[in-house]
C-alpha cells in the first residue's frame, strides 16, 4: 500500500492556497503542487505579497515555498505528476441560461475534468473540493470514465472544505471534522482510505468522518445553509427589538444559554456576505426547485431574503437619520472586507450599503486595512453599473483618520477590531455635527461614543442619543406609533 508522496491542486484560490500550504507544512515528505490558470495569481503566490490574507499564512508558505510547496501555471505536469488531485475551482452562481442567478456555474469543474481525463497517466485519485451540487462527483466520474485511456483509473472523491475565511489557517490545522465521501465499492474504500492517510498525519481518526458521496456533497451545501440561516434567524430579531425598544444581544445571550442552541453565530449585524453563504443556499433552493420540492426551496430562500431585507433596512436607516438626504454629504465607510481579516470583498454588506448611499448622492471615503483601492472601485463599479458615479464622489483612503474627517457619518460595515480602539473623541473633533455613527457590527462602546456627543445608531437596539434626551425628540421614545414604522428610530 504505497503511501502518497505527490499532491496537486487546480484553483490557487482562498481555498486552493490555504489548504495546500497547510498539507505541505504537515507533510514534509508530500510534494504538493498548486496550480492556476491565472499567472497574476499564481505571481503573487510567488511573491512576498501573496493574493490571500490569512493570518499565519505568510509565514506557512515562506517556510514551505520552494522546499515542498510549489506554485505554478503548468495544470498539465500538475495532473501528471500529481497521485491525488484536488479540485478547487470556483464554482459561482450562474449568470445566464437555465438556472440562472440560482444554479452553480460548473464550467470550470467540467473543464478540470476534461483536462485530467485528456492529460492524464496512470491511476489518479481526483477530490473534488469546490463546493458544488449534489451528483457533481458523478458527473466528473462519467467525463473521466468516457474519456480514459485503458491504463488510466481515476476514482471521484468529495471532500468539502469548511474553513472559514479569516480563520482559514486556525480551522486547517485543527478542524472539527474531515468529511470525505466515496464510491462504496472497494476501489472506493481504497481511494478514501489513501486520501484519509494524509489528513491523519495531523488530524486525530475520529475526526475523520466518511460517507457516501452524495450524502457528503449535500452536506457542505446544508452546513452553510444552517449557518447562514442562524444569522438570519438573529437579524429577524433584530428588526423587532428595533421596534420594540428590546436588545437584541441580550436576546441573543439568553437564547444561547441553551445548551440545545448554543452562543455562536448569533450576533446580529448589517447581513452577511462572502462567496459562499448566498451562493450555496441559492444552489440548494435549484436543487429543491428541480426535484420538485417547492415548499423546500421557498424555506431555505427565504434565509436569502432576511439578508437582503437586512442589508436594505441599514442603508435606508443611514439616510433617513440623515435627515433624509445624504446627497453631497460625506460619509466614512469603515470597513469593506466581508468580514474582518480577510481582504475578501465578495459579496460584502459595505457594497450594498455603499452603492445605496451613492444612488442617495453622498460622497463616500471607504477605509479598510486589507482591501486594495483598485478592489473597492471595481465593486463598486460592478454594482452600481456607473463607473463615472464612483469615481467622482468615491475616495479610498489609507487611514481611518482621513476617512472619518469632515463625514457626517461613520458606518462600520466590518468588524475590524483597530476600530474598537480608534481616536473617537479626536474624530468626532473634526465631523460636522450632529455627528452620527452607523454601528452595524455592534462592536463600538456605544455609551462612551454617546458621551463623547456622537448621535449612535447599531442593530437591534436603541442607543439613547444626546438628541432623544430633549423634548422635541420625545417621539422617539418608546410608543407603540414608531414601533409600527419598524425601521428606525430617527423618523
Ligand atoms: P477562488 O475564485 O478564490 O479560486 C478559484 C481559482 O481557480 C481561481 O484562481 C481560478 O483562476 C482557478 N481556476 C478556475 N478554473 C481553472 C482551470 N480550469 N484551471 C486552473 N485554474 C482554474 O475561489 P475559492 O474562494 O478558493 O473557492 C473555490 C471553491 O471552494 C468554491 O467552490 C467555493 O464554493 C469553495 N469554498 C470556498 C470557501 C471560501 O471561504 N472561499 C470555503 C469553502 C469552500
Amino acid at each position: 500500500d504505497a503511501m502518497v508522496t505527490r499532491v496537486g491542486c487546480i484553483g490557487a484560490g482562498y481555498v486552493g492556497g490555504p489548504t495546500c500550504a497547510v498539507i505541505a507544512l504537515k507533510c514534509p515528505d508530500i510534494r504538493v503542487t498548486v496550480c492556476d490558470m491565472n499567472p497574476t495569481r499564481i505571481g503573487q503566490w510567488n511573491s512576498d505579497k501573496l493574493p490571500v490574507f490569512e493570518p499565519g499564512l505568510d509565514e506557512i508558505v515562506q517556510k514551505c515555498r520552494g522546499v515542498n510547496l510549489f506554485f505554478t501555471t503548468d495544470v498539465v505536469a500538475t495532473i501528471q505528476e500529481s497521485e491525488v488531485l484536488f479540485i478547487s475551482v470556483n464554482t459561482p452562481t450562474k449568470t445566464y441560461g437555465h438556472g440562472k442567478g440560482r444554479a452553480a456555474n460548473l464550467k470550470y469543474v467540467e473543464s478540470v475534468a476534461r483536462e485530467i481525463a485528456k492529460v492524464a497517466r496512470g491511476n489518479k485519485i481526483v477530490v473534488e473540493k469546490s463546493t458544488v451540487p449534489v451528483k457533481s462527483a458523478q458527473s466528473i466520474a462519467d467525463i473521466l470514465k468516457a474519456n480514459r485511456n485503458s491504463q488510466n483509473k481515476f476514482q471521484v472523491l468529495s471532500n468539502p472544505e469548511f474553513l472559514a475565511e479569516g480563520t482559514a489557517i486556525e480551522d486547517l490545522l485543527n478542524p472539527d471534522r474531515i468529511l470525505i465521501g466515496g464510491e462504496d465499492s472497494p476501489d472506493g474504500w481504497k481511494a478514501i482510505e489513501t486520501l484519509s492517510s494524509v489528513y491523519k498525519r495531523w488530524i486525530p481518526a475520529d475526526r475523520i468522518i466518511t460517507m457516501n458521496t452524495w450524502s457528503s456533497e449535500l452536506s457542505k451545501l446544508v452546513a452553510n445553509a444552517f449557518l447562514a440561516q442562524r444569522i438570519s434567524a438573529i437579524n429577524a430579531v433584530s428588526a423587532v427589538c428595533e421596534a420594540t425598544g428590546a436588545d437584541v444581544g441580550q436576546v441573543a445571550l439568553a437564547v444561547g444559554k441553551d445548551s440545545r442552541i448554543g452562543p455562536r453565530f448569533l450576533q446580529a449585524s448589517v447581513g452577511f456576505g462572502g462567496s459562499c453563504f448566498q451562493k450555496d443556499i441559492l444552489n440548494l433552493v435549484y436543487i429543491c426547485e428541480s426535484l420538485n420540492l417547492p415548499e423546500v426551496a421557498e424555506f431555505w430562500l427565504n434565509v436569502v431574503s432576511i439578508n437582503d431585507y437586512q442589508k436594505q433596512r441599514f442603508a435606508k436607516r443611514i439616510v433617513n437619520c440623515l435627515f433624509n438626504t445624504v446627497s453631497g454629504k460625506r460619509i466614512a465607510i469603515m470597513g469593506f472586507a466581508f468580514k474582518k481579516n480577510t481582504g475578501d470583498t465578495r459579496e460584502s454588506a459595505a457594497i450594498y450599503v455603499s452603492a445605496h448611499l451613492l444612488e442617495e448622492g453622498a460622497r463616500l471615503a471607504v477605509y479598510d486595512p486589507k482591501v486594495e483601492a483598485d478592489q473597492v472601485t471595481r465593486d463598486l463599479n460592478n454594482v452600481t453599473g456607473t463607473p463615472d458615479v464612483v469615481r467622482d464622489q468615491v475616495e479610498v483612503c489609507s487611514d481611518p483618520y482621513e476617512a472619518a474627517r469632515g463625514a457626517h457619518a461613520l458606518v462600520i460595515c466590518t468588524e475590524w477590531d483597530v476600530f474598537q480602539t480608534l481616536d473617537y473623541a479626536r474624530i468626532f473633533a473634526g465631523m460636522p455635527k450632529p455627528a452620527y455613527v452607523f454601528d452595524g457590527r455592534k462592536i463600538l462602546d456605544h455609551e462612551k461614543l454617546t458621551k463623547i456627543g456622537f448621535e449612535v445608531e447599531t442593530i437591534g437596539k436603541r442607543v439613547r442619543n444626546v438628541s432623544q434626551s430633549h423634548p422635541a425628540a420625545i417621539t422617539n421614545g418608546a410608543g407603540s406609533g414608531d414601533g409600527a414604522a419598524g425601521l428606525n428610530s430617527c423618523e
